[in-house]
């Protein structure tokens, strides 16, 4: 069958990002085939307005014409011009107009969202919510998602106004680090090479065994039960078993996780010390760079850490930052996942709670011409003396 397989793919561009972005630029499949970027974008952009479209359309009695939306994209703060007027176009491509679209920021979308909501879903465990904070307050939005682990610092302006004092852009110890923990602990059980063929020759059993880790790994809590039983499909068993002349059994107790992962039929245990493991290296680096974000001078004095993003739902990375950071309020809204969403959508009701950025580039002209004392009044001249060189 012909077919592309992209996943994660905004992390590719986050590569290419500072090397600059361009139209050419092609993303590499799972199957490692190669297709352009530009398109990549543009048709998941489409089928997203489509599908909105399909459900109002079931839901909505009223029609509702493509001309009475307005579209809102969130992109990272740190993305450059280019690479927003890029999305621009994607989207151009995928059937929106220039008229319809705004662009926002992501971490401006949750801080408004969090300032809006009431104050007990904004909370986790204390009284407190953003929306309280007097003006001069600064607060860090770690927004950890699938992908990257974005940070920046806003400082409350006034009611509605908020100043970003710091972005900045963490590199790729999202949620899918962990996935790919679990991939590196499959590829440990069954031998690299066995298990590369597993999912070429298996995908559709790779892809169910992915959903139901993904499943799983939303459950995992520091108090979860000491066992974590899963499905394993037969063809891995069945595969590993061929390929090693070995039984299932035996070529786990030739692991490091004998004592810690049993078989039973289709089913596998894994103990949660495996689960923990697999969260280490995503929420030791998150930490790390929180600490090291706040060690910059104008981040000294924050207030509060507001955790968004899928990966902040994790009871796990909620525990590790709580942890690590005892003396800083930490504050999860209710939905972590949708903040960004639901925040993207006030902002396009919305628009004039624009905040105030640190600009990236500042433009200037020259206005002040040299001074003639024959064409010029006198009282307008300024520098260097009322009687200087003219
Ligand atoms: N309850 C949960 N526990 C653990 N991880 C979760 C939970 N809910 C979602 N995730 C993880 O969060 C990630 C997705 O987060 P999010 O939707 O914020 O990402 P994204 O915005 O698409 O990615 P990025 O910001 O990197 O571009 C996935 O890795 C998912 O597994
Ligand atoms: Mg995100």
């Amino acid at each position: 069958m012909h077919y592309y397989f992209f996943r994660h793919f905004k992390m590719s561009l986050f590569k290419q990002i500072g090397r600059g972005l361009n139209r050419e630029m092609t993303l590499v499949d799972e199957m490692g085939k190669l297709f352009p970027a530009i398109d990549v974008f543009a048709m998941s952009i489409e089928y997203l307005v489509n599908d909105m479209m399909l459900i109002v359309e079931q839901r909505v009695t009223a029609q509702l014409r493509p001309e009475e939306i307005h579209w809102v994209i969130a992109v990272p703060a740190i993305w450059s011009d280019p690479a927003k007027q890029l999305m621009k176009e994607v989207a151009s491509k995928a059937g929106i107009k220039k008229e319809q679209l705004t662009i926002a920021l992501e971490p401006e979308a949750a801080s408004m969202y969090c300032r809006h909501v009431p104050v007990d879903t904004a909370v986790d465990a204390d009284d407190v919510t953003i929306a309280q904070f007097p003006e001069g307050t600064k607060y860090m939005i770690l927004d950890a998602g699938g992908g990257t682990i974005d940070i920046t610092v806003h400082e409350v302006q006034d009611e509605n106004t908020l100043r970003e004092v710091v972005a900045a852009n963490g590199g790729g110890w999202g949620g899918i680090m962990v996935d790919k923990a679990f991939e590196d602990f499959l590829k440990e059980l069954a031998g690299k090479d066995v298990f590369e063929q597993f999912k070429v020759q298996e995908t559709e059993d790779w892809l169910c065994l992915q959903r139901e880790f993904e499943v799983k790994k939303r459950e995992i809590r520091i108090n979860s039960a000491r066992r974590i039983l899963m499905h394993l499909p037969a063809s891995f068993v069945e595969l590993c078993e061929k390929e090693r002349k070995l039984c299932f059994t035996d070529i786990i107790a030739l692991t490091r996780y004998a004592e810690l992962v049993e078989i039973k039929r289709d089913k596998i245990k894994i103990s949660k010390i495996v689960f923990f493991y697999l969260f280490g290296d995503p929420t030791e680096k998150t930490v790390m760079y929180v600490k090291r974000i706040l060690n910059y001078n104008e981040t000294k004095d924050i207030k509060a850490i507001l955790m968004v993003g899928g990966f902040s739902e994790s009871p796990l990375l909620q525990h590790a930052v709580k942890e690590a950071f005892p003396e800083e309020k930490v504050l999860i809204p209710s939905n972590p996942s949708s903040t960004v969403l639901r925040g993207a959508l006030m902002f396009g009701h919305n628009p004039e709670c624009i905040t105030e950025r640190i600009l990236k580039y500042t433009y200037g002209v020259n206005t002040t011409m040299p001074f003639k004392a024959w064409r010029h009044p006198i009282e307008k001249k300024s520098g260097h003396g009322r009687w200087g060189p003219m």
